[in-house]
């Protein structure tokens, strides 16, 4: 039986995150200049879209450049920030014709120009769409993004706009850069590192994670599948008892 058919379709997480690692390990293994992993990484990201639409997840978060990816050599920054738009060009008829929907987090505003205007055109063209959430992590950490909602708190504290003493957990969502999506229900991390690496930490609460030794080139529509039935066996109890839950 093709694993996609194994799917729960009932019991789908609605919004799945990944750390897509292992790019350059991939390429040296091959010989290959590290941007040849991030070229092939591409054809992983397709796969990903692809079975996150068959199986209808709803939301997809793709850690693509993290802030701490600032101080790789400049020639793969640069390399990066190309491919970035390449895609862009390359799969924007294909985010239409899936109703994929494109959207950002991270301090996008730190990106080359040409990558922001290229982004703003791919949200723009794709905003009508409603099958899913491609968001994609560019630039971002969770602590800058934690620390960015604190201080605009703060600011609307002394605005008067909210009263310190009605901050909930709630409040502090409706300030990060994800406040339009429901937190994620699984994170993937590829290449065999068990690491949370600054992504999603107030969202990743009670996600379940999954780990692979896959490394991201190689990752395919069936490791997607499998990451999926594994999360559809997890008992998850958010703090409660087994009886609790299945009461
Ligand atoms: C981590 O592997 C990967 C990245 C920092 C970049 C991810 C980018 C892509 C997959 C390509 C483009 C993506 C989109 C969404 C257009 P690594 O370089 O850290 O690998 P290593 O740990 O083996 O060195």
């Amino acid at each position: 039986m093709a694993l996609l058919e194994k799917i729960n379709k009932t019991n789908v997480p609605k919004h799945v995150a990944i750390i897509m690692d292992g790019n350059g390990r991939w390429a040296k293994k091959k010989g290959m200049m590290r941007i040849f992993g991030h070229q092939n990484g591409v054809k992983a990201v397709r796969a990903s879209l692809e079975a996150a639409v068959k199986t209808g997840v709803q939301n997809l978060t793709l850690y693509a450049f993290s802030t701490e990816n600032w101080n790789r050599p400049q020639a793969e920054i640069n390399a990066l920030m190309e491919l970035l738009v390449d895609t862009i060009n390359g799969e924007l008829k294909t985010l239409n014709e899936n109703s994929i929907r494109l959207h950002t987090i991270g301090n996008t505003t730190s990106l080359p120009q040409k990558c922001q205007t290229k982004l703003q055109e791919a949200i723009n063209n794709t905003k009508h769409n409603t099958k899913l959430n491609l968001i994609l992590a560019l630039s971002y950490s969770s602590r800058w993004e934690i620390t960015n909602a604190v201080k605009n708190i703060a600011k609307d504290v002394a605005e008067g706009k909210i009263n310190a003493d009605q901050i909930e957990e709630k409040t502090i969502g409706q300030y990060l850069n994800t406040s339009q999506f429901p937190d994620p229900e699984l994170m993937i991390r590829t290449s065999g590192e068990y690491r949370i690496s600054n992504f999603l930490l107030w969202q990743l609460a009670y996600a379940e994670l999954y780990f692979t030794e896959t490394l991201w080139p190689d990752f395919r529509e069936d490791d997607f599948y499998t990451a999926i039935l594994d999360f559809q066996k997890r008992e998850r109890r958010f703090g409660m008892t087994t009886e609790q839950i299945t009461a």
